[in-house]
């Protein structure tokens, strides 16, 4: 029986306070520790992990061009995991520890040594720490325009355990730009970061062993084999609660949409039939509100939206989602019939607290754009399926492993044109650290011909970015039998980042691949 919705209010994440200030800036501590929380009515406590005793953890609320400091501190159990670790998946082999963590914010310009690096993990105290460690306390910037970035943990092997346990937050960038937008603020701006998960009768989260009995060959000893190809929970959860609702005013609210979830995409519309007013991507402004029907989010990116609901005084509104899992040809999701088809609802039955004075403006706030022609370098990333010893379903960036030497060294400064091939028959969201990237176009292709000539012919028209995705972006959804165009300048630092499918099963299974951002060469 899956679980009543809409009986539990939306929770809204609490905002972070620094601890005081070092060298001058404001300064934060964020532990992540394990605890229990009501993720619904009807379920007993759940066991979570979380930054500050919340899942998901506080908000981070800071200004671009204000710096600030962080120190994560894992004060989670030495040892024991909450979830099933497959200890033959990249960095999880022994004598790694079973609990390791290193936190990253995603969207965000920042040195490699603060980037979190999935080897730069630590565990409980800084006791061990990964080969690639590099300090305990990480600079942010926020040299970037406003946007709505988030925070998760990635570390090598267990990413998908880690977030799936509840490590990750929100963290905002505001400006001046921003400021004198107008838009709606305060009670009316709310983050929602949506997530799938599956529960056992007790209360506790399901993650799943499987195979079940593990494949010929498996190590004896090593009993949870646990990377799959995909994960999808039965139940969704919006802000750490099982199918929320949110009462609200007839007035329009902004809301940063997230998809924090591990594999699942959504495709979103209201049962209303009103539209989404978009007025940002993944690192900031359109240049122009888009108003859409349907958004769609991967695993990774975000939106950030105005809903109004001034013509709705009464009505019970649902958030839907259609996106067949896997993405875009697998199962179909039946917003009327599938539990997962529904994510939240909005009840339009507060009385307005006052006049609502906010508007969307016709100019957002967005930066010069990238053309073709300033690219120096074209590169081609192709994505290919292939499998692992055991005989389990393996993808990788270029046939390569995560430890393989580095293949991709852009020049600081330089505009590159990264054409990702995707071979397979699933869209991944592929992901940059450090970048901030602009769509060019997908046109499919010939993957057969592709396969065993290595030869590119194309099979229809290049199709522009959808309105809703032409703005800056960090994640890009590359679909099955199309070659995916984004422009990219490798800004501010050089250094070893990553970049990978945001499809976390994926990522901890060698979806991901690192690049080094070189100092330009002298004349
Ligand atoms: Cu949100 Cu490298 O990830
Ligand atoms: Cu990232
Ligand atoms: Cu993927």
């Amino acid at each position: 029986m899956p679980l009543e919705k809409f009986v539990d209010p939306l929770p809204i994440p609490g905002i972070l306070k620094p601890v005081g200030k070092l060298n001058g800036v404001d300064f934060y501590r964020v532990a992540m520790r394990e605890f229990k929380q009501k993720l619904h009515r009807d379920l007993p406590e759940t066991t979570v992990w979380g930054y500050e005793g919340t899942y998901p953890g506080p908000t981070f609320e800071v200004r671009k061009n204000v710096p600030i400091k962080v120190k994560w501190e894992n004060n989670l159990p030495v040892n024991r995991h909450l979830l099933p670790v497959d200890r033959t998946v990249h960095g999880a082999q022994p004598p790694n520890p079973l609990v390791r963590t290193v936190v990253h914010l995603h969207g965000g310009n920042v040195p490699d040594e603060s980037d979190g690096y999935p080897e730069a993990w630590f565990t409980n105290d800084f006791e061990q720490t990964g080969p690639f460690f590099t300090q305990k306390i990480y600079d942010y910037p926020n040299a970037q325009p406003a946007t709505t970035l988030w925070y998760h943990d990635h570390a090598l092997g267990i990413t998908r355990l880690n977030v799936y346990a509840g490590l990750a937050g929100f963290y905002l960038i505001r400006d001046d730009c921003e400021d004198q937008l107008n838009l709606p603020k305060g009670n009316f701006e709310i983050p929602l970061v949506i997530q799938d998960r599956s529960f056992n009768p007790d209360g506790s989260l399901f993650y799943p062993r499987q195979p079940d009995p593990p494949p010929e060959g498996f190590p004896p000893g090593f009993p949870d084999p646990s990377i799959v190809p995909e994960f999808f929970g039965d139940t969704i959860l919006v802000n750490g609660k099982v199918w929320p609702f949110l009462e609200v005013e007839p007035r329009k609210y902004r809301f940063r949409l997230l998809n924090g979830s591990n594999s699942r995409f959504y495709r979103m519309k209201l049962t209303s039939g009103q539209p989404f007013i978009q007025i940002g991507t993944d690192q900031g402004f359109l240049k122009k509100p888009v108003v859409t029907n349907e958004i769609t989010l991967g695993p990774g990116e975000r939106a950030d939206v105005v809903l109004d609901f001034t013509a709705f005084t009464g009505q019970n509104i649902i958030l839907t989602n259609d996106a067949p899992t896997p993405f875009p040809n697998g199962n179909p999701v039946d917003p009327n019939t599938d539990p997962v088809g529904q994510l939240m609802q909005f009840r339009v039955n507060l009385p307005l607290s006052g006049p609502d004075t906010s508007i969307v403006p016709s100019r957002l706030c967005s930066l010069p754009r990238l053309k073709e022609e300033m690219a120096g370098v074209v590169r081609d990333q192709t994505l290919v399926e292939s499998t692992d010893e055991f005989g389990r379903l393996l993808l990788l960036l270029e046939g390569l492993r995560w430890s393989d030497p580095i293949t991709d060294e852009p020049e600081l400064g330089n505009i590159e044109i990264w054409r990702l091939i995707n071979t397979t028959p699933d869209t991944h969201p592929i992901h940059l650290h450090l970048v901030r990237f602009l769509i060019l176009d997908r046109q499919p292709f010939d993957v057969k011909r592709f396969q065993e000539t290595d030869e590119i012919v194309f099979t229809g028209p290049a199709e522009p970015p959808d309105p809703t995705e032409r703005g800056w972006k960090d994640t890009v959804r590359t679909n099955p039998g199309e070659i995916t165009r984004i422009i990219i300048r490798f800004v501010s630092y050089t250094g070893v980042f990553p970049w990978h499918c945001h499809i976390l099963e994926h990522e901890d299974n060698e979806m991901m691949r690192p690049y080094e951002v070189v100092a330009e060469e002298e004349e």
